[in-house]
């Protein structure tokens, strides 16, 4: 008697789990579904630069945009941004830091600066100045514009749900993971870009 009831506990859970992989498998526009494959790197476009991994760096960075993978700038306009006068006329905002977290987060984005990636879409970041203004921008950089040329302005300054360029995260699905390939790409109001 004890064994059938072990038994049958034990076939309710195999059916059950079936049924999940079933789902899963199945399922081929589920988001979650997607985002293993990219944790695990199977299928889908895997990572093009390193996500985040500086709980400092993602806290206070992240305030006010999304915290930018430290492969999205070369080490000179990090430095450049983190400098203490530069903190504190931050495109216009105030990010002043405290001098020790200053220093921690200035050091995480140094070691992991564009030309330090090992990755090739990193790398095409550290290429060419970052812009005139005072302070460098991802968005100014020479790769960045040669991707982005093409969307015509009322899909992002005339979008309210985009604002701006700088929004990465508006459009692409992945760029919290470090994923910016076209393929994830679904800018708000406008839907998947395919070219
Ligand atoms: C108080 C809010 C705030 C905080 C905190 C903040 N930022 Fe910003 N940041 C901004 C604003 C505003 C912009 C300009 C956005 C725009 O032009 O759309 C910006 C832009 C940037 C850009 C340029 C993005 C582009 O256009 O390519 C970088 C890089 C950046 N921030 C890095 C950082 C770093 C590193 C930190 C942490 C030390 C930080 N930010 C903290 C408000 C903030
Ligand atoms: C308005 C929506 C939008 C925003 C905001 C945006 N992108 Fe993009 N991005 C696109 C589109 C659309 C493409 C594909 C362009 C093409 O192929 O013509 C693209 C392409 C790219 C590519 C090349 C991908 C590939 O597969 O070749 C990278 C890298 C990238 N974006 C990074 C960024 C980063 C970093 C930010 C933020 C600083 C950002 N993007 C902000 C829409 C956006």
């Amino acid at each position: 008697m004890k064994a059938t009831l072990v038994l049958a506990g034990g076939l309710t859970a195999a059916l059950l789990a079936l049924g999940a992989a079933g789902l899963a498998v199945g399922d081929d526009d589920d988001d979650d579904d997607h985002h293993e494959h990219h944790k695990r790197g199977w299928v889908e476009p895997g990572e093009d630069v390193q996500p985040v991994a500086n709980a400092a760096y993602a806290e206070e960075c992240g305030a006010c945009h999304m915290a930018y993978q430290p492969g999205l700038l070369p080490m000179d306009a990090w430095r450049q941004i983190m400098a203490p006068e530069a903190l504190g006329d931050h495109y216009g905002d105030d990010a002043s830091l405290s001098t020790d977290l200053r220093a921690e987060i200035a050091g995480y984005l140094a070691a992991n600066a564009a030309e330090r990636s090992g990755k090739s879409r990193a790398r095409a970041f550290s290429v060419g100045d970052a812009g005139t203004e005072a302070l460098p921008r991802i968005t100014a950089t020479r790769y960045f514009r040669n991707e982005h040329h093409e969307i015509p302005t009322r899909m992002v300054a005339g979008n309210p749900d985009v604002g701006s360029l700088s929004n990465c995260n508006a459009c692409h699905q992945g760029a919290d993971e470090g994923v910016y390939n076209e393929h994830r790409v679904n800018i708000p109001g406008v839907g998947r870009w395919d070219d």
